[in-house]
């Protein structure tokens, strides 16, 4: 049925493709700054615009090129609608709290209109209903829950058993007037009022330490320093756990995403399935047509069946449903879910205080990086912010943090056992070209990789950031880590942290 398609050879998110960026330096030098910001997606952007315009001085690092992390491969919805969340907040949160994450979020939408306003941004925004639809009875009495949680709120929405896109379902909860945009036109017009205003930033510069004495100091890879009064970590998992163990109280979890056109007509609308395998279906506009975004198969990262499996799910399920007369690009993506579902994001602990995370945005980065710019700025210019205790890092919610606590490390310990054990008995003179395979060398466990050149690239697969065994990603061809979502390059150089070293080399006989 997908035969005749052709499947794009290499993951690439169309927002990068269709965006060109303004490229910086490297950091060769220690500097001083007033803020120094590691991160360059849409939470460190966006807190350096908004710090730059009160003439704070921001020094911004990113280990790669900016804008190629989570925020470059988002699904970029602009909503409160943060799948099934609400019921579960007032739970376990009450009502108040529960609203405050609702305002907090709509919010953010404000923020992100009044800035298109202001600084006259073309990003293709426009607003859209969002739906949570879904078609198993459990998931059915799932939505009647979040509707009366939604009514008590006091959030416009709707329950139905119609929604305008043609798919099989059974009910939809929707929420109205929320939006959806081009995520990296929005981000780089940030970027060039940025630097404007004077904001320094340095790519191919990764951060590995930090030294706290009267002020936070960055420290690069290099050696080089760069000294501030406060210190933002907005690198998706914190390069610098400040004894916070982030990496016990949050889980990764990877999504996928296909770009394809249809002979179908969009009807409007962003959607997402309460159930799994999850399906996720909004459009962007491309050259005057519609560019369909179908988003989903959500597995904890590392873990699970190949990962070109997952995009072939997604092909075949948007086969069937619209029908493909395009495939444009694939990509995937992965982020964090904290203990209780809500980020983590203001002071990293209180014996470090001027240093700032923000993180855990499960999958809503949108709405989640917004909110954490406010935060995180208000903060450092002193300014009373409403939702910072609700966000608060040390906060602890005993349920459901102990239940999940339990659930997450529990996982890892497994996973740090059973990985050992697992390899191949593949000859390494057995790999095609772009294959790789687990196996042994010398005794020991390594993974190998054979590039298109027929070169191979042997590496030890024990992650470097806690013991665990890294697993091939073949849509990414990356080493992916179970226990905390690390991430390599087949060469062994660190594409995602916690790890903050690369895998080690293994010589091949
Ligand atoms: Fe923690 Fe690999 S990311 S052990």
């Amino acid at each position: 049925m997908t035969d005749n398609i052709n499947i794009p050879q290499f993951p690439e998110p169309y927002w990068r493709d269709s965006v060109t960026f303004p490229e910086f330096p490297k950091l060769e030098e220690s500097i001083n700054a007033d803020i120094g910001i590691v991160g360059g997606g849409i939470t460190g952007i966006t807190t350096a615009y908004l710090l730059a315009k009160q003439d704070v001085k921001v020094a911004l690092l990113d280990a790669g090129v900016i804008l190629n992390g989570t925020t470059g491969h988002t699904t970029a919805k602009i909503t409160a609608q943060h799948g099934l969340i609400y019921d579960e907040l007032i739970e376990h949160f009450g009502t108040n709290k529960a609203n405050m994450y609702y305002q907090a979020c709509m919010e953010a939408k404000q923020f992100i209109e009044q800035t298109i306003e202001d600084l006259t941004i073309d990003c293709d925004y426009g607003k859209e209903d969002a739906y949570i639809f879904t078609n198993s009875d459990e998931y059915t009495s799932k939505l009647e829950m979040e509707k009366k949680a939604y009514d008590k709120l006091e959030i416009p929405s709707e329950l139905t058993d119609h929604m305008p896109i043609d798919i099989p379902m059974k009910s939809a909860l929707v929420m109205k007037d929320q939006a959806q945009f081009h995520p990296l036109k929005y981000l780089k017009a940030l970027v060039e009022e940025c630097k404007k205003l004077g904001v320094q930033f340095y790519e191919n510069t990764t951060a590995v330490d930090v030294e706290y004495n009267k002020h936070p100091t960055i420290v690069t890879r290099e050696g080089n320093r760069v000294t501030c009064r406060y210190l933002i970590t907005a690198s998706h998992f914190p390069f610098n756990d400040g004894e916070g163990l982030y990496f016990t109280r949050m889980y990764p979890d990877r999504a996928y995403v296909i770009a394809i056109k249809s002979k179908k007509d969009f009807p409007g609308g962003m959607y997402i399935n309460a159930e799994s395998p999850t399906r996720s279906i909004r459009t962007t506009s491309i050259n005057g047509e519609d560019l369909w975004l179908i988003g989903g198969e959500n597995h904890k990262a590392g873990q699970g069946k190949s990962t070109m499996e997952h995009y072939k799910a997604l092909q075949d399920y948007a086969t069937r449903k619209f029908g493909i007369s395009d495939y444009a690009y694939r990509w995937s993506t992965q982020d964090l879910t904290t203990l209780d579902k809500v980020p983590y994001i203001g002071r990293i602990n209180d014996d470090q205080d001027a240093v700032l995370i923000a993180t855990g945005f499960r999958k809503w980065g949108m709405t989640n990086g917004t909110i954490a710019a406010k935060i995180l700025s208000d903060i450092i210019v002193g300014s009373d912010n409403p939702y910072e205790e609700l966000y608060s890092p040390s906060r602890f919610q005993a349920d459901p943090a102990i239940k999940n606590f339990t659930r997450i490390n529990a996982d890892v310990t497994k996973h740090l056992i059973k990985g050992k054990l697992e390899y191949t008995n593949h000859s390494v003179k057995e790999l095609s070209q772009d294959e790789a395979t687990v196996t042994r060398i010398r005794g020991k466990r390594a993974g190998v990789y054979k590039d298109k050149e027929d070169k191979l690239h042997a590496l030890d697969t024990t992650c470097t950031h806690l013991g665990c065994e890294v697993e091939w990603n073949s849509g990414d061809r990356t080493w992916d880590c179970p226990c905390h979502g690390s991430r390599f390059s087949y060469t062994g150089d660190i594409v995602e942290g916690p790890a903050k070293k690369p895998l080690d080399k293994v010589e091949l006989d």
